[in-house]
């Protein structure tokens, strides 16, 4: 089957006004992504994720190497047809409501106006920017506009979806439902390319995991070899009381095992956030 997307041998080198080769941003990076398949680009500032990024979508031409776009080179324009993007910065028209923001992006995707009309209330929707839909972008708060950035670029339903920073501004509940919907175009074989700092969110979406440093592939893997500890075993347990733990504890040295750590699992605090903002106010309005 053909790639989705395929990097070959690339490097970009940024010039200075003398055409002096002043920065590498990437150095001979090879990635290959397979359709249906989701990957996390991670890394410090300044490694090359946006580089990577801009590159596929056609916005920057490669100093060597080729880069392919479901076979097609990204700069020709018809090769962007199955693409959808969310730039590093949101990037809304500030005079133009929500609503409008989609429709001009529905129509210059070539929807009908049936089409464009249902897309746009179901993006919205989802996006919980359903009651904000007559607000103009340039009044919205960062999160927001993230929100709309990404239901723009879902609107052409596209195969191929690229997005540098998606979660970045946005509330914890905001962030799940983002994730839930990349979950979601994962299961209809979406491919994605996501670039992410939180990396908690990477660990859960992608199935393959690329880290850059200073424009080069640093290591990658699937989630499971990069986070697995195949050498390490955890049990977890309710029910019992702490004797029981000890005995388990001591029955577990006894066999020579080394007891790394022992006592309560603990919750995340998004975990608490979203019981108190989230499940509490269902619990209200059900009652
Ligand atoms: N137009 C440009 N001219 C010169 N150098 C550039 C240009 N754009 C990016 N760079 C340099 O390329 C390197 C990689 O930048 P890039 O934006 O790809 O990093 P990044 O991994 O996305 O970082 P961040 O996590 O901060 O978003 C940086 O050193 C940056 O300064
Ligand atoms: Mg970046």
């Amino acid at each position: 089957m053909e790639p989705a997307v395929s990097y070959s041998s690339v490097s970009k080198v940024y010039r200075d006004f003398f055409l002096r080769a002043r920065v590498r941003t990437l150095d001979r990076f090879d990635l290959t992504i397979a359709p249906g398949e989701t990957i996390g680009l991670i890394g410090p500032n300044g490694s090359g994720k946006s580089t990577a990024i801009n590159l596929l979508v056609g916005l920057l031409k490669p100093s060597s190497g080729t880069v392919r776009l479901m076979g097609r080179d990204p700069r020709e324009p018809s090769s962007r047809r199955e693409l959808g993007y969310l730039p590093e910065e949101n990037a809304n028209y500030p005079f133009l409501t929500a609503h409008d923001a989609m429709w001009l992006h529905a129509r210059v995707a070539g929807l009908s106006r049936n089409e464009a009309r249902a897309r746009c209330d179901e993006l919205l929707e989802r996006l919980g920017l359903a009651h904000a839909r007559k607000r103009r972008a340039g009044t919205f708060s960062k999160g927001m506009g993230r929100r709309l950035g990404i239901a723009q670029a879902l609107i052409a339903k596209p195969r191929v979806l690229v997005l540098d920073e998606p979660t970045t501004g946005l509330d914890p509940v905001g962030t799940r439902d983002v994730l839930e919907l990349f979950a979601s175009l994962k299961r209809d074989g979406v491919t994605m390319l996501v670039s992410s700092h939180i990396l908690s969110e990477i660990e859960g979406v992608c199935d393959r995991v690329v880290m850059l440093d200073h424009g080069r592939i640093l290591k990658t893997g699937t989630t499971a070899e990069m986070l697995t500890l195949r050498d390490q075993h955890q049990v977890r347990f309710a029910g019992g009381g702490p004797d029981m733990a000890n005995e388990l504890e001591a029955w577990l040295k006894a066999r020579g095992a080394e007891i790394l750590s022992s006592g309560h699992p603990t919750r995340s605090l998004a975990d608490v956030y979203r019981e108190l903002l989230v499940d509490h106010k269902q619990g209200d309005k059900q009652s």
